[in-house]
């Protein structure tokens, strides 16, 4: 249990690192805080005008929730694995060093899901490209990706991480009730739009 409490401490850590904030202080891109959305993730560092802020966001924090849970595999094998992944999304969610107000979780999620099962992950990835192509916003391709979580993880034969998909399908929806409200008003923004 000791090591389990060791892994959810490392993935908090390296999930609560706010790299939308970061990447755009250092490129002097203005408050991510007062632009668009407010969030931090990669669809509101777009906002800024700035398409390589933004890439570099969405890898960088998709890869903390990937080397966060690939650590745990490679130190500590399995059980580990899960407990490393759960906390690196609640550090993305809800990071102490930003009063426990963070991002949304949809590129943490993308991370975990290829690191966890890569099958299950490029699916995901799938399915946020099309769902997002075809309602052109970046919160509904982020929702429908985790939705399909589930259905791949059973499918594809990675069964026994059910319960952590559910788990961070339900975070990320927590995250994104704003922008379900503004689905259901017809008002959430495009992609690139600046909100
Ligand atoms: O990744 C977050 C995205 O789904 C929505 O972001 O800034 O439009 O609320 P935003």
């Amino acid at each position: 249990i000791t090591v389990l409490i060791v892994w959810a401490v490392v993935g908090y850590l390296l999930g609560s690192i706010p790299y939308g904030i970061v990447l755009t202080r250092m490129m002097g891109l203005g408050d991510l805080r007062n632009i668009g959305s407010g969030n931090i993730g990669a669809t509101n560092v777009l906002r800024t005008g700035s398409k390589k802020a933004a890439a570099l966001t969405l890898i960088l924090d998709a890869a903390k929730g990937a080397v966060a849970l690939l650590l745990a595999r490679f130190i500590s094998g399995e059980d580990a694995v899960q407990v490393a992944a759960l906390f690196a999304m609640l550090g993305h969610c809800y990071p102490v060093w930003l009063r426990f107000s963070g991002g949304k979780g949809v590129a943490t999620f993308l991370g975990i899901m290829l690191a966890l099962a890569w099958p299950v992950g490029i699916g995901c990835c799938l399915v946020w490209l099309f769902a997002a192509a075809v309602t052109r916003t970046s919160s509904m391709g982020g929702l429908a990706a985790a939705s399909s979580s589930t259905f791949l993880l059973v499918g594809l034969g990675y069964g026994y991480a059910l319960l952590l998909g559910i788990a961070l399908t339900i975070l990320l929806y927590v995250r994104h009730r704003s922008n379900i409200i503004r689905i259901r008003e017809g008002t959430e923004p495009r992609i690139g739009q600046k909100g």
